[in-house]
């Protein structure tokens, strides 16, 4: 059984209860972090924290994420994680336990620490090859997307629709803006040039995609941040999604279209090897 971390204490995740009076359960009044570990070396978490950090300030929520980079490693540890090929840490924050009423509760409460560690699959090679597709819905979301909020309704009914429309993911539009995944940031190429929605209230400022852009310019591809028309993702020479998780995924067919004729494009190859490149240098201390 994994061992999680809850409040300070490490303890079977059977045994972690939180209270049904935690603000997290009963307003998703709470933000979340998902960072990586490769053979027990994180990528950026300090950036995940900063950005952990900043959400706490949007909310108004008094804990330093500082404190958690110790407990993102005993979890690895008291996991058997730390040699693991790949793993994540998930980490939530709410505003604590109180009886429900909209506005914060007086004098404030202890926020809710909750962590787990989990191992995850790098893409296989042979499917990854083949390129994945994806659904366009409609963005239903608060005008606050660059906060880490666990309220992800939006996101979970998106990826189900993935689901059921037999895809791998969904890419939200706003505005005729295909603005970023329900879980990952969307990339398309023209000409060469990579293209990703300029950092804004309405997407996660992720930080696979600020690497992907650091890995991009350090390898001459070029960059722009602007908006992508949902019409535009037709003639891109290529699309790719890029997260935690997603790391760098080509989607080759969108709502059942082929997008960058079908196939792998060459700058998705290009900034996937250069993330293995930068996965495979953090063994040496390497910071990426
Ligand atoms: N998802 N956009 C959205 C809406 C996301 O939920 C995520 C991350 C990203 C990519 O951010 P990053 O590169 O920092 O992982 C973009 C996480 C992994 C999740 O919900 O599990």
């Amino acid at each position: 059984m994994s061992v999680v971390y809850l409040n300070g204490a490490y303890l079977p995740a059977a045994e972690a209860m939180v209270p049904v009076d935690d603000r997290g359960f009963l307003f998703a009044d709470g933000i979340y972090e998902v960072a990586a570990a490769y053979e027990g070396r994180w990528l950026r978490l300090d950036a995940h924290l900063a950005r952990m950090a900043s959400g706490l300030a949007a909310l108004s929520i008094d804990f330093d994420p500082a404190s958690l980079v110790a407990v993102h490693d005993e979890l690895l540890r008291r996991n058997g994680l730390a040699n693991a090929p790949a793993a994540i840490v998930y980490v939530q924050v709410t505003r604590g336990v109180a009886p429900r009423s909209h506005a914060f509760p007086t004098p404030a409460v202890a926020p809710t620490v909750y962590a787990f560690a989990k191992e995850f699959r790098r893409p296989d090679p042979v499917r990854w090859s083949e390129g994945y597709s994806a659904i366009t819905v409609p963005d239903p979301r608060w005008a606050r997307c660059d906060i880490k909020s666990i309220a992800l309704l939006p996101n979970v009914l998106a990826q189900q629709s993935a689901v059921a429309a037999g895809v791998d993911d969904a890419l939200f539009v706003k505005d005729g803006i295909a603005i970023e995944g329900a879980h990952n940031n969307l990339f398309a190429v023209f000409g060469g040039t990579a293209v990703t929605y300029p950092k804004s209230n309405y997407i996660l400022p992720g930080i696979t995609r600020d690497l992907v852009l650091d890995l991009a310019r350090a390898r001459g591809i070029p960059v722009e941040e602007r908006p992508i028309r949902l019409e535009s993702l037709w003639d891109a020479d290529e699309l790719f999604t890029t997260g935690t998780t997603t790391e760098v995924r080509p989607i080759v067919s969108v709502d059942g279209r082929r997008v960058g004729g079908g196939r792998v494009g060459a700058v998705a190859r290009t900034l996937h090897e250069a993330f293995s490149e930068a996965v495979g240098a953090l063994a040496s201390g390497a910071v990426t």
